[in-house]
C-alpha cells in the first residue's frame, strides 16, 4: 500500500449507520485499514485500529461493557478515546502501563451513513453529499457488497452511459448507442452531467435514454435513472484493489405505507445483482493495466467527459495544488 492509494484530506462513507448496533462492535476494512466501529453509551458512532496492542487480536470479535469496548482474548477494555482501562491478569485497580492505548480515528455520521476522516489535515467542516440524494426513509432502501476491484473503475463507471446499450442489453434493453452530452459542467466540485442516448434511426419503440447525474470527490455518485427514481453511491475503496459498494435508491411515486419501500428494495436488489454484480463487473474485472490509478493507456472520447473530469480532479485533490481540471484530452470524432 502506497500513500499514493486513495485522495487524502477526505470523508469517506465506510458503514451504513443502520446496521451500526449498540452492544455489538464490527470489524471493516476500509482504505487499506482494518477498523472496529461501535456505539458508545451515549449512541456516538466510535471508530478505532481493530488490533489489541496486546497480541493483536481483532477487537471486533469482542463485546462492549461500561461503556468499553472489550478484547476477546484476554478482555482487555478500552473506552471510547482508545484508552486502555483495565488489563484483567493484572488485576481490577491496577493501573495500565503505557502503550497500551489505542489509535482513534475520526467518525461522524451524517444522512445514514458512517464517514471516515482519512487525510493528516483537521477533518473538513462539509461531509460531501449532493442535496438532491435521498435520505433514508420509507421510500429508500440501501445495498452493499464488496467487489475485487479499484473503486477507480467502479468511479469510471458511474461516469459512464454509454455502456448502458452493451453491457446491459438484457436487462436494460432498448438504449440507441449515440450519446449526446448535453450538460458537462464543474458545480464548485461536482461534476454535473446530462446525457441521452439516442437511437440512430429514430422510430416506434426506440425512446431516447436520459440520464442526470452527479460525480464528487472522494467516491461518491448520484444518478437519476428516470423521472423520480435515483440512487446515491460511493464507491469505498476496502483497499488498492476491492472496493465496498454502498448505493442507496429512491422514488418519488409510491409512499412507504403503499409498500413504496419493499419496491424500492427489489429494485436495488435487482440493479445490484442482476444488473451490477453480473453484467457491470464482468468488463470492470477485464480492464487490464499496471496499478489502478494508471489510465494512461485509456483513449477517452467525449462520451467519456465525466472520467476525465474525475481524474482531473483527483489529481489536483492528490496534488494539493488547485490548478485548472481536465488537463486529458479526449479524442473528438474525426480528429487524428
Ligand atoms: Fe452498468
Amino acid at each position: 500500500m502506497t500513500p499514493d492509494d486513495f485522495i487524502p484530506n477526505q470523508w469517506y462513507p465506510i458503514f451504513d449507520s443502520s446496521k451500526l448496533r449498540r452492544r455489538k462492535p464490527v470489524g471493516v476494512t476500509r482504505l487499506g485499514e482494518r477498523l472496529v466501529l461501535w456505539r458508545d453509551s451515549s449512541g456516538t458512532a466510535v471508530c478505532m485500529a481493530d488490533r489489541c496492542p496486546h497480541r493483536a487480536a481483532e477487537l471486533s470479535l469482542g463485546w462492549i461493557r461500561d461503556d468499553c469496548l472489550v478484547c476477546p482474548f484476554h478482555g482487555l477494555r478500552f473506552d471510547s478515546a482508545g484508552h486502555c482501562v483495565l488489563i484483567p491478569a493484572n488485576g481490577e485497580g491496577q493501573p495500565v502501563p503505557r502503550g497500551f492505548d489505542l489509535p482513534t480515528r475520526q467518525v461522524r455520521e451524517e444522512h445514514g451513513l458512517v464517514w471516515y476522516w482519512y487525510g493528516e489535515s483537521a477533518p473538513a467542516a462539509e461531509i460531501p453529499w449532493f442535496p438532491e440524494a435521498p435520505e433514508p426513509g420509507s421510500r429508500t432502501s440501501f445495498v452493499q457488497r464488496d467487489y475485487p476491484v479499484s473503486y477507480l473503475r467502479v468511479m469510471e463507471n458511474f461516469g459512464d452511459m454509454h455502456h448502458v446499450p452493451f453491457v446491459h442489453r438484457a436487462t436494460i434493453p432498448g438504449a440507441g448507442t449515440r450519446v449526446e452530452v448535453q450538460e458537462a459542467r464543474l458545480d464548485g466540485d461536482v461534476i454535473r452531467m446530462k446525457v441521452s442516448l439516442h437511437h440512430e434511426r429514430s422510430g416506434w419503440m426506440r425512446p431516447d435514454y436520459n440520464f442526470t447525474y452527479a460525480i464528487r470527490l472522494p467516491t461518491l455518485a448520484t444518478i437519476e435513472v428516470a423521472r423520480g427514481v435515483r440512487f446515491v453511491a460511493s464507491a469505498t475503496p476496502i483497499d488498492r484493489d476491492h472496493t465496498w459498494l454502498w448505493a442507496r435508491y429512491g422514488q418519488d411515486y409510491i409512499p412507504g405505507w403503499l409498500g413504496g419501500g419493499a419496491i424500492t428494495r427489489l429494485a436495488a436488489k435487482f440493479d445490484l445483482e442482476l444488473v451490477f454484480t453480473h453484467q457491470d463487473m464482468r468488463m470492470l474485472a477485464s480492464q487490464q493495466r499496471n496499478s489502478p490509478d494508471d489510465i494512461s493507456s485509456y483513449h477517452l472520447f467525449e462520451a467519456d467527459r465525466a472520467i476525465a473530469l474525475y481524474f482531473g480532479l483527483r489529481k489536483q485533490a492528490m496534488d494539493g495544488v488547485h490548478s485548472r481540471v481536465s488537463s486529458i484530452k479526449l479524442r473528438s470524432a474525426g480528429a487524428e
